[in-house]
């Protein structure tokens, strides 16, 4: 596997790849490396010639100092995962390297990202998909990838990024890969490591929430369905629902009815103690 650190060695690995028509597979991440992020790098493996993984703390798409702070880095640990789970190469470029004028003048162009960007994590995380589309429009171009896997754990994410390669006129096709859990059900999460031992063992209450509260969504109201799901979460100790919203899958605006729509998904951001954990079900997905 090569380890590339420059944008420099970047651009000629991957002239080198192209020039032997190759096809390329991109997996953004931020590195603390987990079974999510690897059922990625597999899958990309499996369908393509050569997978590159970006392993990069991106601190433009963060709005809370003390996350970017705490957010959780293993490099060495990453580069051996990545080897053994078959990557080509891994980018884990500097933010120096990323951001040479600094983070701030990178924040003057603005994507155009559609109302998706606007709801849930883009209404409680001001500028974090600006910071997103930053860095993902850049590996995108740089990597020149024919395909890009993404996970679902970040729902929003992912129709953020596809309106973004729209608006930018991006090549590329996006493939969004299903959530990897813990055997008790808890999305795996970098953030999770964050967790103390009371906090861990009660997470996976969120997924059995969404889980039942699905079984309730036959019976109830779309309305009736969003208090069961904060009512019992708020419920447990030292957990607090940031926000819950049940939604049109493609156009994550909400649905007042689950007649108005055939793919609706209910996204969940719930604090458990000082982290913020994320996850989402879908309620109805007809095709
Ligand atoms: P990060 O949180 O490291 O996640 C990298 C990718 O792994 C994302 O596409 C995410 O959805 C996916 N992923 C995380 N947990 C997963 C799980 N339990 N199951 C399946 N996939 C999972 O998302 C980011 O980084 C950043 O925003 C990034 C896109 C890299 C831009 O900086």
């Amino acid at each position: 596997m090569e380890i590339i650190r420059t944008t420099v060695q970047l651009v000629e690995y991957i002239s080198k790849v192209k020039e032997r028509g190759l096809r390329i597979g991109l997996v953004p991440t931020m590195g603390a490396l987990h079974d999510g992020h690897l059922s990625l790098v597999e899958r990309s493996v499996a369908d393509n010639d050569i997978t590159v993984v970006s392993v990069f703390v991106n601190p433009t798409q963060f709005n809370n100092p003390a996350d970017l702070a705490t957010y959780p880095r293993d490099e060495q640990r990453d580069i051996t995962l990545l080897a053994g789970a078959g990557a080509s190469a891994v980018y884990l470029p500097t933010v120096e390297e990323v951001y040479p004028e600094g983070t701030s003048a990178a924040a003057g162009y603005k994507y155009d990202l559609g109302t998706a960007a606007e709801v849930m994590e883009g209404k409680m995380r001001p500028g974090h998909f600006q910071g997103v589309a930053q860095i993902v429009s850049r590996l995108f171009r740089l990597t020149r990838a024919d395909v890009a896997y993404f996970g679902e754990k970040d729902f929003q994410q992912i129709a953020v990024i596809r309106n973004m390669i729209a608006s930018e006129g991006i090549d590329i096709r996006i493939v969004a890969c299903p959530i990897k859990r813990a055997d008790d059900g808890l999305a795996l999460s970098s953030r999770n490591a964050l967790l103390t031992d009371d906090q861990r063992r009660r997470a996976p209450i969120i997924y059995r929430t969404l889980q039942s509260s699905v079984e309730y969504s036959m019976t109830h109201s779309v309305r009736e369905t969003h208090h069961y799901v904060v009512s019992r979460l708020n419920d447990v100790e030292e957990m607090e629902v940031e926000y819950f919203e049940i939604v049109d899958g493609r156009t994550l605006l909400p649905v007042d009815d689950w007649r108005e729509s055939r793919w609706i998904v209910g996204c969940i951001t719930v604090y458990n103690g000082k982290v913020r954990l994320i996850d989402n079900i879908a309620y109805r997905k007809e095709n």
